[in-house]
This record gives C-alpha cells, structure tokens and sequence, in this order.
C-alpha cells in the first residue's frame, strides 16, 4: 500500500511533511525546500506561464510592480527567505510559512504584525483550475505582490486592528453566550468583507469604465481573471460596507457579485469605517448564512478577548 510518506514532494493534501508537523501540533513552520519535487517546480513554471497574459490585461497596476519587483524565478517554486528579502524593506510585511488553516483571530494578529501566513504546498499538476483550499501559488503569485505597495499593506494591518478592535468589545460582555453571539457575526462580517476585497476585489483603472483586479483569489485563478472583468454574467458594483457585510457568499464556483474599489486608500478608509463599527456594535447581528464560523475561529477571539 502507498502512504503518505512514499510519495515525494509538497503536493496539497499529500504532503508527508505537513502531516508530521501538523500530529505534532505546530501551525508556524519552516520552508522545507529541498522537499518539493521537480513535478511540484514543473506545477508553478506552468501556472506561472499561463498567467502573464491575464496579468498584463486585467491585473491593477500595483500587482504588476509588485510583481516585478519581487523577481520570483518563473521555474521555480519560490523561497519565501528570497520574496522577503525583497518585500520586508519596502512595507515591513513577511510572508510566514504556515502548516494548515490559522483560527481567524491569529490570522488577523499575523497581519497586524504584517506577517502574512503562508501556505507552503503547491496544488498538483491534474487540478491546475480549481482546488478549495489556498497553495504557495495562490498565497504568493495572488496574495504577495500586492503587499509590497504602502497603502495595501497599511489596508492589512487595519484588519488586525480591526479583530483587535472585536476582542476588546467582546471582553466587557459578561455572558458568555451573548459573547459567541456577538462574535459569530463580527467574525461573520469581517470574513465577508476581506473576501469581497483581499480576495475578490475589483478596483477601476486608469481609463473611464475601465475595471482591474486587485483580489488574490482572482489574480490566482487562470479562468476567473477573465470572467470576473469581461463576462456579462457577473453583477460589479460600487463598494458599500452595509451590503458586503450582510452578503453571503459561496466558495466552489466562480463568484456571480464583486464589488469595486476606487483605489487602496478608499479601501483602507472602508477598514476604518469597520473598524468603527465594530466598536459601535453594528456588527453584532448581521445577516446569517455563509461563511460558517468554525469553534476554532470562535476559540481564537475568546482567548483573545480574555487576554485584554
Ligand atoms: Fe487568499
């Protein structure tokens, strides 16, 4: 029988490595470099190469200075000692090797210390489109660039406050129900938000109507960067912070709504605007429906709230 630990690599859901460090319980890990396998470099020189097309055409322009600037080696997986070295003198922003998922709250505090957590597999080679869970792909060539731009990566820090901001509410709540009810749809909303703008976010260009990517999960995807600009299919309007924290959305399939920002200093502006309602309980009853807020993102915000 094959295991785990016969098949070389860092293949997503198939990384012997990651099952170790996971059993032993560690989140924050090393790059183990020399483990990925020529298929898994292969994988990243072909992603890397279809999509410098769709970038040119519909990525904004700061991914794409982001971008040259980090020099990534279109062949090879990248080392993220080398994207740090390039992108820490200019925002202060590391990219930090991850094993799995990090509970909501440590994630934001990883931003509000601007280190953003990092997966360090990459998707295999027969589900190049479509795969749920992020990879080194998807976190550096999606999520990266953008963090090499100030008011990007000042927008990034504002999300850490922002949880920062929902632990202290929740920590002069006595009950505890009432503190996992405000909880559930803080958490609920910040997820909406972040996702209709870190992940999924449109931005307008320089020329009028003109629309560009600026959201990772968007940048990542070889198919959606078209869709999301070109297709008939897809509604785009205006950002509006009461709309995107009571809109659900769904993972698996291309998103059918995006929202537009004018540019990262109005996005940064939005954060404050959230973070002020965070302060004043507008977000303690937001439309329920997706996403789902786990018991380990709950746990994370409790820990968080008794530490104030
Ligand atoms: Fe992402």
């Amino acid at each position: 029988m094959t295991t785990l630990s016969d098949i070389p690599g860092l293949t997503t859901t198939r990384a012997a490595f990651i099952e170790r460090v996971q059993g032993e319980g560690r989140l924050y890990i090393e790059q183990p470099y020399e483990l990925y396998s020529e298929e898994n470099h292969a994988v990243w020189a072909q992603l890397f190469a279809r999509m410098q097309d769709r970038w040119a055409k519909y990525a904004n322009h700061r991914f794409l200075e982001g971008l040259a600037t980090l020099c990534l080696d279109p062949t090879k997986v990248p080392r993220l000692e080398d994207v740090n070295g390039f992108m820490a003198p200019l925002t202060g922003f590391r990219a930090k090797a991850v094993s799995g998922y990090v509970p909501a709250y440590l994630f934001f505090d990883c931003l509000r210390q601007r280190e953003f957590p990092t997966t360090i597999t990459i998707r295999d080679g027969a589900v190049l489109d479509y795969l749920p869970e992020p990879d080194i792909f998807h976190d550096i060539a999606g999520h990266v660039p953008m963090h090499t731009d100030k008011a990007f990566a000042d927008t990034l820090v504002m999300f850490g406050e922002c949880a920062k901001a929902a632990a202290e509410r929740v920590s002069l709540i006595a009950d505890e129900r009432e503190q996992v009810a405000v909880l559930t749809s803080v958490i609920k909303a910040m997820a909406r938000f972040f996702w209709f703008t870190i992940e999924f976010g449109l931005m307008r260009g320089t020329a009028p109507g003109e629309l560009k990517a600026y959201g990772s999960g968007l940048l990542s995807s070889y198919g959606e960067l078209a869709h999301c600009i070109e297709s008939p299919d897809v509604q785009r309007f205006p950002f509006q912070l009461e709309w995107v924290v009571n809109q659900y959305f769904e993972i698996d399939h291309y998103q059918p709504l995006l929202f537009i920002v004018d540019d990262f200093d109005h996005l940064f502006a939005e954060v404050e605007r959230l973070i002020t309602w965070v302060r004043e309980g507008k977000l303690d009853h937001v439309s329920p429906g997706e996403p789902a807020i786990s018991e380990a993102d709950l746990r994370s915000f409790l820990v968080a709230a008794r530490a104030v």
